[in-house]
């Protein structure tokens, strides 16, 4: 992909995908990651405060690389740009989506699970897409199989993807990054136990290292 915020996920590799609420949770979460090497978080919009969370964030520690997930909306798309997400994703393929988010000039990685789909986000001009639930639809084999009548396509599976699997992906060729909350566990976060989050995400990074 030809797209720094892109890149910045190509190095890193690891998406930790994140369920937090509101802009104290968002920040220390940003800092639990970071202290654990990892700039990168990926926060849903499942709870009512993710959106504050984003902007927090995005305002006070403008060195991690911040996105939104669950996004499923236009107005979502606004409301998180607006909020100041670098990347957008997204659960499935919605082409109104996908066109907001390139009219904004941010990048969105819209999940697919079918050729079809991936047929969809290319007719969008897309070349980086979720797999989800990666799981679910095949693992590792299923991106060896989409690949192959797709190449250049890059994917970021997410959905299952743990410390005891993410190798399995990350050796393929057409995997960008994993996502997953397994860094995160949202019973980390309601316990404020941020050095364990720091703890899983460092052993993450070492893992993904490999
Ligand atoms: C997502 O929205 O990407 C998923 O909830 C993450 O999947 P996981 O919880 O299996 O990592």
């Amino acid at each position: 992909p030809d797209n720094p915020v892109l890149d910045a996920l190509a190095a890193h590799r690891l998406v930790p995908v994140v369920v937090v609420d509101g802009a104290d949770e968002g920040a220390r979460l940003a800092d639990a990651l970071v202290a654990g090497g990892l700039p990168v978080a990926e926060i849903t919009l499942r709870l009512a405060g993710g959106l504050d969370a984003i902007r927090a964030v995005a305002k006070n520690q403008p060195d991690v690389v911040i996105g939104a997930g669950t996004v499923t909306t236009v107005a979502q798309v606004d409301d998180v740009v607006e909020a100041g997400a670098r990347y957008i994703v997204s659960p499935g393929l919605s082409t109104a989506v996908v066109r907001r988010a390139q009219e904004h000039g941010v990048p969105v990685l819209p999940g697919v699970a079918t050729p079809s789909e991936i047929m969809a986000a290319l007719d969008l001009g897309v070349d980086v897409v979720k797999l989800f639930p990666a799981s679910v639809v095949g693992g590792p084999a299923a991106i060896k199989a989409f690949s192959a009548p797709f190449p250049g396509l890059r994917f970021v599976p997410t959905g299952g993807v743990s410390a005891a699997n993410l190798g399995d992906y990350l050796g393929l060729e057409p995997v960008l990054a994993v996502g997953g909350s397994w860094m995160v566990d949202r019973k980390l976060v309601t316990a404020g136990d941020w050095d364990g989050i720091t703890s899983r995400t460092r052993d993450a990074v070492a893992l993904a290292a490999q």
